[in-house]
């Protein structure tokens, strides 16, 4: 029976926690939090909604209770304060995430890890490095979400369901992140093609318009609200789900490259098939030269970062 664990449960992993409870998809969740006291609360909280839900049994836990879990979640760490970076977060949460990892070494051998702790592909290669994991047993959420929102604006400039948009964000999930307009397709059709059609009058800049409102879609929302939680928590649950429901599912997560696209021994995103074991395959899609020099230039970014850590 699907047990998840979910570690730190602030506003990103109290949110996953409720978002798993009303998809049914779980039937034990175990929340793990430095505070325990307000990691109780949430639980209770919860609980009180099971008349409402579909039945899954919630409580705060410890690190032993990730024993048998089929996933973990990561969420700890600290959240970026407004204008600090992703990366300016990384020494902090890295060491939190590999003392963690040491926590719960005795009891993930068989458990897929997913962590979204920012700067997100950073603390994925740390916690797979930490963990000595297989690789597609560690994912990082990654550009999931960034996919998303890319597909988001697509949606609302080209005035079609988000849901007939395929668009793909990869690299960095961060401001080197790359937007894959060339393969961009909306419901089987290319994007140039589908524009002859349309009688939405889009500036000559949309394309860059666009660019910037997935890039900084992070920084708008936690200047205006202090912190991002149900697009982040939605990204995280359709991984959650591909995992659970074995569903061969091909998202943007960060995973570790090993010579696909050219890059080695570091985590960023590129689509990825996941199943029921976590990455069961790496898609090597077709790129622009244009793509595929800002890819290497994303993963020059995380290198740097990976090189300069201290864990
Ligand atoms: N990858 C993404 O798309 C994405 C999106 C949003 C947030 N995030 C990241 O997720 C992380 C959590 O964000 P948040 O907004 O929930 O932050 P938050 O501050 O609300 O929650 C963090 C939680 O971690 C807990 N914690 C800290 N140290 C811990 C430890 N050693 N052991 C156990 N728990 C510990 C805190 O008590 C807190 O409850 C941050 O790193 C944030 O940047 C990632």
């Amino acid at each position: 029976m699907p047990k998840v664990a979910i570690i730190g449960v602030g506003d990103v992993g109290a949110t996953l926690a409720y978002t798993l409870q009303l998809s049914g998809l779980a039937t034990e969740i175990v929340l793990i939090d430095i505070d325990e006291g307000r990691t109780r609360g949430h639980a209770l909280d919860m609980n009180h909604g099971l008349f409402f839900t579909p039945p899954v049994k919630i409580y705060a836990g410890e690190y032993t209770d990730c024993q048998g879990a089929k996933i973990v979640v990561i969420t700890v760490g600290s959240r970026q304060k407004p204008n600090e970076t992703r990366l300016e977060l990384v020494q902090r949460n890295a060491g939190i995430c590999k003392s963690i990892v040491s926590r719960i070494a005795p009891y993930i051998q068989e458990t897929v890890l997913l962590v979204t702790s920012n700067p997100v592909d950073v603390m994925t290669y740390v916690v797979l490095k930490s963990s000595g994991l297989p690789s597609g047993q560690v994912l990082g959420s990654g550009t999931v979400l960034d996919s998303a929102r890319f597909r988001f604006s697509l949606s609302q400039r080209c005035g079609v369901d988000a849901r007939n948009v395929h668009a793909y964000v990869v690299g960095e999930h961060g401001d080197s992140e790359v937007l894959l307009w060339s393969s961009v397709n909306i419901s089987g059709i290319t994007l140039e093609s589908f524009c002859k059609g349309c009688k939405h009058k889009c500036p000559p800049n949309s394309q860059s318009q666009i660019e910037e409102s997935v890039k900084k879609s992070a920084y708008h929302i936690i200047e205006a609200k202090g912190f991002t939680n149900y697009g982040v928590s939605l990204a995280m649950l359709r991984i959650l789900g591909a995992i659970l429901r074995d569903e061969h599912g091909v998202l943007t997560v960060s995973t570790l490259l090993n010579g696909e696209y050219g890059l080695s021994d570091l985590c960023l995103s590129v689509p990825c098939m996941i199943s029921n074991n976590g990455i069961e395959r790496v898609i090597e899609a077709p790129l622009s030269a244009g793509e595929s020099a800002a890819l290497q230039k994303s993963a020059e970014v995380l290198r740097s970062v990976i090189k300069s850590l201290d864990y």
